[in-house]
């Protein structure tokens, strides 16, 4: 595929450039039959920025939410120097590009090789526990310069996904942990995961309250107050405030709960951080009688996301190179692969005259997109394709 034109980034470094200016454009030079991620670095590095200025803390960034290189280049230019990763392969690729990069070794599951490898291999020096085995395979290496993040749950619904059937100890249990790892050397700290997409800064409001609650009954000092991510997405079917609003309440709650002694704060978005910069753009290859419609990718690609949350992404549709206008019925979408599971949870209205050819661009895809994508059945995951001007909401 030959860039028609190559665009600079603005304030981006002059080394990563853009091929095509957007979608249409691309549309108007190429009419791929396999789906392709358009990426726009503009937009991740704007939305980096912003995290990072309104954050009152460190922004570390999850890797796992989407680990291509041009993903973790912008981030790196645009100041990030954290990374959550969650296993010895996200640690290798991420210190293979970056030598200088803050590793925190956050899956609180993880074989004694790995945390070996770790500390040795990659001079990891924070980690993340939630019992006492995992805290026992950690002695070894206790020492001033390591970090030691306990991690614990609270129940509560609003999140599309819940962590905490997986992960986190209770909060008896985060006391006496706290308690043990203190008799150490290490630096303590506690973390929790309020659930992917979590709707509700409530929910934060009452994680920070459990901290605090928990650091006085073990009678430690935390060093570090990790919120994890979470932090929601305004995808056409939900209704959440701003991610400064979230900030706010974050801000607010650490200087009531924690007076005299304020832990330093830490933050680790995933889908906030990158889902406005790709779209995926799909193509239409049949149309059944009853007008349910397939398109050549699917939840086994790049819309796995899509088959387990009934997320709505906003959507245009393109015919010959130009956006056409959406409407109708809401139609039922099936991914390409022979899998009955591969069809989208929610229905879309596409547009009434929808046929095979049409494009189908799916925004706010850069998280968990081509991060999980498979080639199951034969289909190949969707490839990265530069924009300038990203699908802007
Ligand atoms: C420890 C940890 N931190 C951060 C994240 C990122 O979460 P999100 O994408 O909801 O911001 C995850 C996601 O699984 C996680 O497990």
């Amino acid at each position: 595929m030959k860039p028609s034109k190559i665009y600079d980034q603005g304030s981006m470094p002059i080394a990563r450039k853009t091929c095509w200016f957007d979608t249409q454009q691309f549309l108007e030079h190429e009419q791929p039959n396999l789906p392709v991620f358009l990426y726009a670095a503009s937009a991740l590095y704007k939305t980096s920025r912003s995290l990072q200025l309104n954050f009152p803390g460190e922004v570390s960034y999850a890797v796992k939410a989407n680990p291509e290189e041009t993903v973790l280049n912008t981030l790196w230019d645009s100041g990030i120097r954290s990374f959550d990763v969650a296993s010895i392969n996200e640690i290798k690729w991420v210190s293979s590009l970056f030598r200088d990069a803050n590793l925190h070794f956050n899956n609180p599951v993880k074989s004694e090789r790995d945390i070996e490898q770790a500390y040795c291999l990659y001079g990891v020096r924070s980690f993340v526990i939630d019992d006492l085995s995992g805290l026992n395979l950690l002695i070894p290496y206790l020492r001033a310069e390591v970090e030691v993040t306990i991690r614990f749950k609270l129940d509560h619904d609003r999140a599309a996904y819940d962590f905490g059937s997986k992960f986190g100890a209770t909060s008896e249990q985060a006391i006496m942990l706290l308690k043990r790892v203190n008799q150490y050397q290490a630096k303590c700290a506690l973390t929790f995961h309020p659930g992917s997409q979590c709707t509700d800064s409530e929910v934060y409001e009452r994680y920070i309250i459990e901290a605090a609650r928990i650091a006085r009954k073990a009678d430690v000092s935390i060093k570090r107050l990790n919120v994890g991510g979470g932090f929601p997405v305004n995808y056409q079917n939900s209704n959440v405030a701003e991610i400064s609003e979230f900030f706010h309440v974050i801000n607010q709650t650490v200087k009531q709960c924690f007076p005299d002694d304020v832990p330093g704060l830490l933050c680790e978005p995933g889908r906030a951080m990158v889902s406005f910069c790709a779209s995926l753009l799909t193509r239409v290859i049949h149309l059944r009688d009853n007008g349910d419609v397939f398109i050549n990718d699917g939840v086994y690609g790049g819309l796995q996301e899509q088959s387990i949350m009934a997320i709505e992404t906003p959507l245009r549709i393109w015919r010959n190179g130009i956006e056409i206008q959406q409407g109708g019925k809401a139609r039922t979408i099936f991914g390409p692969t022979c899998d009955l599971v591969d069809r989208l949870l929610s229905q879309y209205p596409l547009s009434e005259d929808i046929k095979p050819g049409d494009y189908v661009e799916f925004g706010l895809m850069g998280a968990y997109g081509s991060a999980t994508a498979t080639g199951f059945n034969g289909f190949d995951p969707a490839e990265y394709v530069w924009v300038e001007k990203g699908f802007e909401l």
